[in-house]
This record gives structure tokens, sequence and C-alpha cells, in this order.
């Protein structure tokens, strides 16, 4: 009985991670959060790119100390193929191919979309794990998608956006209120005090599964414009409404499609992950289809819901396992379907 330590890395976007797993448990989990990107309302993928050049050495060392590893005792490196801002993939494309080759241990490469839904296979005492087949919806500022989940890599998508993200429609709505970025935990937070049916905004109509957020974004530019030409001070004393009312239809738009692929395939386990996970009001959502239709809702941990490399590592371990690696020429993928 071998023991199997896989050193996971990620930076498809602006973390950068990394992590230790032995035989699939977390041994140390690691996530360097660039802030740079903050004071321009977005990130910024050059400054993504220099920052994951800083962080990576460090990041690294930190995941091997906090798990208590030699570099001799790793089997394997796992590292995110994509998809994500090219720049910032090379970086940890490259560090872990030269790592590789350099301990002379297998490569193993990872697709972040689903390294987000297999975070749900995880060991963590108090979380159950999904049974195949189940339903993922993965909801972050870079992605929004249903997939059908038949086995650890056998996914397919059956519904995404055709434009923004839903942690866009989230951010870009508190950029029109004036709130920092990223704005979608503000809103979240202000929704708690506000009545969600104070405003109405209309939904999009969007065939079968997939979503539209962009005609969303314009709804609440739009209202923001004609109420602040009679009243200046008009999203001041409605803050909290509007929030609640931007957080109801979004929540809404996303339950309305889950509850349409449920019923198309007849699947009723439903995971979640990507950041806007954190929000209030789709764990709200879920436990009451828990209750009301029998649903079996799946809500990660918070440090596997963002962007981090734990889930990196058991998206690893599991192809460790089927001895699926990578020749040590592969290439980023910016846009890499599965
Ligand atoms: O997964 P993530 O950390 O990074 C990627 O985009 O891949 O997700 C970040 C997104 C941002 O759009 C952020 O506003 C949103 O998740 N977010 C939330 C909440 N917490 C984070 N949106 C709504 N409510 C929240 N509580
Ligand atoms: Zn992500």
């Amino acid at each position: 009985d071998q023991t199997i330590n896989i050193l996971a890395i990620e930076s498809s976007c602006d973390d950068t991670a990394a992590a230790v797993l032995s035989n699939g448990k977390i041994l140390s989990n690691v996530v360097a959060t660039q802030e740079v990107h903050q004071q321009y309302g977005g990130v910024v993928p050059e400054l993504a790119s220099r920052a994951h050049q800083q962080n990576i050495v460090p990041v690294i060392h930190q995941a091997l100390s906090q798990a208590n590893i030699v570099k001799k005792d790793i089997s394997a490196i796992a590292f995110t193929r994509g998809p994500g801002l090219m720049g910032s993939l090379l970086v940890g494309t490259s560090f872990a191919k030269s790592l590789a080759m350099g301990l002379n241990v297998p490569l193993i490469e990872v697709n972040h979309m689903q390294a987000h839904i297999l975070a749900h296979f995880i060991e963590e005492d108090g979380f159950d794990k999904p049974d195949f087949p189940f339903l993922a919806m993965t909801i972050s500022g870079g992605h929004t998608q249903i997939v059908k989940v038949s086995d650890y890599f056998d996914m397919e998508v059956i519904g995404e956006t055709m434009d923004d993200a839903v942690g866009e429609a989230f951010d870009k709505s508190a950029k029109i209120l004036g709130l920092p970025y990223p704005g979608g935990p503000l809103i979240d937070k202000y929704s708690k005090e506000g009545d969600p049916k104070a405003f109405k905004f209309p939904k999009p109509k969007v065939d079968g599964l997939n979503f539209s957020f962009s005609g969303f974004k314009t709804a609440v530019l739009y209202l923001i414009q004609k109420e602040t030409k009679n009243d200046l001070d008009f999203i001041k004393k409605n803050l909290y409404d509007i929030c609640a009312s931007v957080q109801y239809t979004i929540i809404g738009i996303l339950m309305d499609k889950l509850k349409k692929a449920v019923k198309e395939t007849g699947i009723n386990q439903v995971a979640i992950g990507g950041g806007v996970s954190a929000n209030s009001g789709i764990r709200q959502a879920l436990r009451d289809a828990e209750k009301k239709w029998g649903w079996k809702c799946f809500i990660p941990k918070f440090e596997y819901t963002t962007d981090n490399a734990a889930m990196i590592g058991i998206a690893g371990y599991h192809k460790y396992l089927k001895k699926d690696f990578a020749d040590y020429s592969i290439t980023a993928q910016s846009r890499y379907k599965f």
C-alpha cells in the first residue's frame, strides 16, 4: 500500500494556489489572492500573470511545508491546464512541467471547471459526497454552467451562459450602484436588509438550459439612470431594496434553469460550486428545494468554492488512480472544453 502525494497548482485567473493531498486527503491548501486588481474594478490579465510569477514559488513552498512534505515524497504534479487567462495559465503550466521533469514524476493536467465539480469529493467531516449521476451548477465570476456528471471525468455541459457569468451580473450591478469590486458579497450583505420585491427586473428569455445576464445588467443601469435623474439620492435611499431585488432576480434566473434541468434529466441531486455559491440567497433556495421538492443538494465548504488548488488536487488524484498522465510537452489551453 503506497502513499500517493499530489502537489496541485492552480493559476487560471487571479489566485495563485497550491495544495498537497495525501491519498485524496488535503494536507495543505494555500491561496495567494492578488489585490492589485481591486483598484481597476476587475482582473487585469497582464498584472495577473506578473503576480503569479512572484507568488508561485512562495505559495508552493508554503503548501509543502504546511503539509510537512519534502520534494522527494511527491508522487505527481497536477496543474490547471485551462480554461482561464492564457498568461496566468502559462505560469502554472510551465512551472508544473518543469517541476515534474526535475523530480521525474508524472504530470497530470486538470480542467478547472471539472475541478470545481470534483471539489465535492474532497474528504471533509460533515460533508456528504454526491452519487453519480448528479447535476452540478458552477457559478462564479468567470463561469456559469449546468453539468450532468455521470462519473469523475464523464461530464456533459447541458447549459451555459451566452454572455456574462452570474458573478459578473452581481459585480456589474454593484458597480452601477457605486460599490467596490467585487461587489457580489456586498449585494448579498445589503440584501438581508431589503425588500426583494421592491424593484422588478425582467428575466431573460433564453432557450433550453442556457443563461444570459447582459440584458439584466442593462435593466439595472436603466433603472438607476432614470431614477437618479429625478432624485440624486435615489441609490442612497434605496440601496438595500435595490440589492435585495437584484439578488432575488438573479437567484430566480438560476433556480428556474436548475428546476428545468432536474425535470429534463430526472436527476434531483444538485451540487453547486464557484464563488457565487457563497451567496446566502442561492444557499437558501437550495435548502428550500430539499424541503419542497425532495432534492438532495450539495454546497461545498467555503474554501473549496472559490478558486483553489485543493480541487485541482482531488481531480489529479482521481486521474492518478487511472494512470491518466500528461505528456511533458502539453500546453495551456485558455478555452478548454470537456
Ligand atoms: O470563484 P471565484 O472566486 O472566482 C472566479 O470568478 O473564478 O468567484 C468570484 C465571484 C465574484 O464575481 C464575486 O462577486 C462572487 O463570486 N461572489 C458572490 C458572493 N461571494 C462571492 N456573489 C454573490 N454573493 C456572494 N456572497
Ligand atoms: Zn473558478
